[in-house]
């Protein structure tokens, strides 16, 4: 079967947006909107394999949607939504919890790092998490997926799950029409770029994240101008000065992280950066790079707040996307029950 290419990511609507997300997922959204299909979806289902208070999540997931606009997504071009809108995320995760097995799922990190020393009290939606990302992947049959590298694994396992579904059901897939047995394509993850896993400005050794206590651990995309300056100069970092080899950097986890952010809010390598900053200290390399934060993130925040003013003009633009996502994954998910044997 001859799979269209087509991007699919996702985004969890759990607060504190930051500049990992941005970096390491949504401006690559936006340049793939350039030249693909793009389907850009506000996760909600994901989010509440743990605890969200109900008002505060209406409220994110606004809030993510005004993030993928502010920064440039055109929700005419791209299908913008919420997935909850579109039951064929449920159905398909449920197929995939069947597919997928105890001893796959049990190998993935995220769920370790979550779930902490609590596994037994952890929900049973956080153990399946990865099923239904792979369902919001293969519900479109989707080819390319843009996300951060902790994502990585995830993938891989949708991988694993196209692909065990197309040889389980190999013969009914035959009966079904598609000749050369291949329904779900393997999805590619998209992992490019300096920033595709940003650290804690307070510990180089830990992903920046939406969950750390503290906040300035991370930039958010709502931080104003003083703010973000505050945490780029108090930021953790190392006595030397930049090295001006990329080389330099190995076991300097503070600079180096440093040095991907401000290639990546540049558009430009790592090793451009230290060609220009090698030699310079801190004291030099921290204003540059704030000024730049400030420059490229601040504006995003600002129109963040106005689009978030107008909240039932961001309904609409999801609800517009879930109908346009439905029209897309209907037939899938009809032909998938088929392959099964449901009768409908
Ligand atoms: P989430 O909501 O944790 O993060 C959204 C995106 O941001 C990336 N990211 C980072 N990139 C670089 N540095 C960081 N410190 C950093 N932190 C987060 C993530 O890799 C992600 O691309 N499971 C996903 C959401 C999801 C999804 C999907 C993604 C659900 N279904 C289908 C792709 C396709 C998640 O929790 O992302």
């Amino acid at each position: 079967m001859k799979h269209q290419e087509r991007v699919f990511s996702g985004v969890q609507p759990t607060g504190n947006l930051h500049l990992g997300n941005y970096l390491g997922a949504i401006t690559k959204f936006v340049t793939l909107q350039e030249s693909h299909q793009c389907l850009y979806c506000v996760v909600d289902m994901h989010a509440i394999t743990v605890w969200q208070d109900p008002a505060e999540l209406r409220g994110n997931i606004r809030e993510v949607t005004a993030a993928f606009i502010a920064s440039g997504l055109d929700p005419k071009k791209n299908i913008i939504f919420n997935q909850s809108q579109v039951s064929g995320h449920a159905e398909l995760a449920w197929v995939f919890n069947c597919v997928a097995r105890m001893g796959w799922l049990n190998r993935m990190t995220q769920f370790k790092e979550k779930a902490g020393k609590h596994k037994e009290n952890a929900s049973v939606g956080l153990f399946s998490y990865p099923n239904l990302m792979a369902a919001d992947i293969l519900l479109y049959h989707a080819t390319h997926v843009p996300v951060g590298e902790d994502q990585k694994q995830h993938l891989e396992l949708a991988r694993d799950i196209a692909q065990k579904f197309n040889v389980d059901f190999a013969d009914a897939i035959k009966a079904a029409g598609i000749e050369d047995g291949l329904f779900f394509p393997q999805p590619e993850p998209l992992i490019q770029g300096p920033a595709t896993r940003v650290m804690s400005l307070r510990d180089g050794s830990k992903k920046m994240s939406k969950s750390d206590p503290s906040d300035m651990s991370r930039i958010t995309m709502t931080d104003d101008q003083d703010t973000i300056a505050k945490k780029i100069r108090k930021a953790k970092t190392d006595p030397e000065a930049l090295p001006s080899e990329v080389d330099g950097l190995e076991g300097r986890p503070e600079a180096a992280n440093l040095v991907g952010i401000y290639a990546a809010l540049k558009g430009c390598s790592k090793q451009d950066v230290l060609t220009e900053f090698g030699g310079a200290q801190f004291s030099v390399f921290k204003p540059a790079l704030a000024e730049l934060a400030v420059e490229q993130v601040s504006p995003i925040g600002e129109e963040m707040r106005r689009i978030l003013n107008d909240p039932a003009e961001i309904d609409n633009i999801l609800r517009n996307g879930a109908t346009r996502a439905r029209e897309i994954s209907e037939p899938i998910m009809a032909k998938t029950k088929e392959i099964i044997g449901f009768i409908q």
